[in-house]
């Protein structure tokens, strides 16, 4: 498994927790940034993470903003990306079970960093479960806006 990480300048301390963690449990990742606590666009530091899941060199990504919301905004307006902001375990496996989502976002002003560990680890251990569930997001994908 490979994860591609990225965060704005609020997620910087986060996505350093992660860090320490992928590295202690070997876990294949690679860092797209932002690398220093100056301010950082979200869209900029997301548009990295997004390209290397949509193109299958990375099997899941997170990103990591102060809410989380700006970089689900960016990155689900990808054909390929199904991304859930998750702020508790529950959510975190259902994003996988029923919605295969491939990106994980996190609120860093949110969620601490044990939780976001938990929420992690049950995001990357979880299969999507297929089925009707498939049937729904094939639907997802028939959908565009009529503006
Ligand atoms: C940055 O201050 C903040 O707006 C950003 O991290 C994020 O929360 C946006 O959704």
């Amino acid at each position: 498994m490979r994860v591609a990480l990225g965060s704005d300048h609020a997620g910087l301390a986060l996505k350093q927790v992660l860090i320490d963690y992928f590295k202690d449990k070997g876990i294949a990742y690679s860092d797209f940034g932002t690398f220093c606590e100056r301010a950082a666009d979200y869209p900029d530091i997301s548009f990295p993470v997004i390209r290397g899941v949509a193109s299958g060199e990375f099997e899941f990504g997170i990103l990591i903003c102060g809410t989380g919301i700006g970089v689900s905004m960016v990155a689900n307006r990808f054909q390929e990306i199904r991304a859930a902001l998750c702020g508790d375990p529950y959510t975190a496996r259902c994003s996988r079970e029923h919605n295969n989502a491939n990106i994980l976002t996190l609120g860093s002003r949110v969620v601490g960093p044990g939780l976001a560990l938990e929420i992690v680890e049950v995001f990357l251990r979880t299969p999507f479960l297929g089925g009707r569930h498939q049937r729904r997001l094939d639907k997802i994908k028939l959908l565009s806006d009529p503006s």
